[in-house]
């Protein structure tokens, strides 16, 4: 891979995101721990943060994208990517994922989606990250959902202007 990450937030044109460091270990110490632990990254782009928070993690996890097309992913494995009709189209994957992670989504009626349709008992987190003032229209989303708890996370690792939100089960510590 060509992108080595820095201590400080530093753009790379492959993700919108600021990579650090500091944030792959914030996200590496986000996921739960288990046995077989599915992550998947819905509006994964070019997989550039997937592929390097894989790189930190063991073999329990899996971590997978989704896609529109499949000419934009770069980073991600074959065997790690799925491929959606459109951008009003699902994956059922998502069902058999224990979390999911949003990284600059587009529209936040693709979430009210996901939890519609594919909620189920083992999701156990929604990880949510992007521009902080973005964060108002996804907010009310997560609140009315039973992933209700939510944590956010600045100065982690990511730029001034981005932010992290952990989205977890209402009734989690
Ligand atoms: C703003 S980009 C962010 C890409 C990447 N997460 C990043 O941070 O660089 C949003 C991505 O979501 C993808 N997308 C839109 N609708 C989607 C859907 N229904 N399922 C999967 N991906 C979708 C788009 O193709 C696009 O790559």
């Amino acid at each position: 891979m060509s992108f080595a990450s820095s201590a400080e937030p530093r753009h790379h044109p492959d993700c919108c995101m600021a990579i650090s460091q500091p944030l792959l270990h914030t996200l590496s110490n986000l996921l739960p721990n288990g046995p077989a632990i599915s992550v998947l990254s819905i509006g994964s782009g070019t997989g550039l943060l997937e592929s390097l928070l894989s790189e930190m993690l063991d073999d329990s996890y899996d971590v997978c994208g989704v896609e529109v097309s499949p000419n934009v992913n770069k980073y991600l494995p074959e065997e790690n990517m799925f491929f959606v009709g459109g951008t009003w189209d699902l994956c059922t994957q998502a069902g058999r994922s224990k979390v999911w992670m949003f990284t600059y989504p587009r529209d936040p009626k693709l979430i009210v989606r996901y939890l519609d349709i594919y909620d189920h008992a083992g999701l156990s987190k929604l990880i949510w990250l992007g521009p902080k003032m973005d964060w108002q229209d996804y907010e009310g989303v997560f609140a009315s959902s039973r992933f209700s708890n939510l944590t956010i996370l600045e100065d982690c690792g990511m730029a001034s202007y981005e932010m992290v939100v952990v989205a977890e089960l209402s009734g989690s510590p």
